[in-house]
């Protein structure tokens, strides 16, 4: 059951739900000639604004790529500054957030971090848990094959009280954000075409954009120019445009 649904009408033609896949700051950093760090420290500040700007358009839930199950490749000082960056952001971010009304989640496999950061995760997410107005979930040592066998596992723990094969309404429950709606709009920065093992379940009929903008430099203007995008798509969800049209009849 979707709370966002059940509580609140979507404005037309916004997206209620965006998922984005940070890309590009180690790039931004070096056409500048800075380290990587310096791209990922701007690129902070860039979350800090597409909230703000999601939340004042109308947007009900939004969902970043901030670090993938394969980011762990990467060298290991890297690793370990985002590790860093993303407790001290948490930390100095989570009464703002609250003040706004947002609600924090962290999706992913929290295990492998550190104590310290473990506590401020579930610190900020005790803090905003009452908080419906807006949701923020951040991705975090998070895979979308993760995601599906996480939720596999816990399905075969549930007391089995028949033989029927499982459908997908039984797995649904236990996968990260099954309490939104799907997203709706799926935008990637920085030039690549791929999905990066992100949500892979959730983002089935998402509305895909792509765009070359490096994340530190994803300003509203480049926001805007995502939902016009998605405005002018048709969503047909396996109907044919006439159905949606009401000239022939839709099933579902
Ligand atoms: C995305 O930017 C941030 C993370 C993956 C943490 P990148 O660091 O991947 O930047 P590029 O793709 O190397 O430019
Ligand atoms: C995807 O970006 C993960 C995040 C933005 C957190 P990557 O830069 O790691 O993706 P690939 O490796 O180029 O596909
Ligand atoms: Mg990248």
């Amino acid at each position: 059951m979707s709370i966002i649904c059940s509580q609140k009408k979507s404005l037309e033609g916004i997206p209620k739900h965006i998922a984005i896949i940070m890309d590009g700051n180690g790039r931004w950093a070096k056409k500048r000639f800075l380290p990587r760090v310096a791209g990922h420290v701007k690129g902070v500040d860039v979350v800090r604004k597409t909230v703000e700007s999601c939340k004042n358009m109308g947007v009900q839930a939004l969902t970043l790529f901030a670090f993938s199950s394969e980011n762990w490749r990467r060298p290991q000082d890297e690793v370990s500054f985002l590790m860093k960056l993303f407790l001290k952001a948490l930390d100095a971010e989570v009464q703002r957030l609250h003040q706004e009304g947002i609600q924090l989640r962290v999706i992913g496999d929290t295990s492998k971090f550190s104590p310290d950061l473990v506590q401020v995760i579930q610190k900020a997410q005790t803090v905003t848990a009452g908080n419906t107005e807006f949701i923020l979930s951040i991705a975090a040592n998070y895979g979308g094959r993760w995601d599906v066998v996480q939720a596999a596992n816990r399905l075969r723990q549930m007391p089995d009280t028949s033989n029927n094969p499982w459908t997908e309404d039984d797995l649904l429950p236990h996968l990260a954000l099954s309490d939104l709606p799907d997203p709706d709009l799926f935008i990637r920065t920085g030039g690549e075409l791929r999905i990066s093992n992100f949500l892979l379940w959730q983002l089935a009929y998402a509305e895909l954009y792509f765009t070359d903008t490096l994340w530190p430099d994803f300003d509203s203007i480049s926001l805007n120019l995502a939902i016009d995008s998605f405005r002018k798509r048709e969503r047909r969800f396996g109907h044919t445009t006439e159905q949606l049209n009401g000239l022939t009849g839709a099933t579902n």
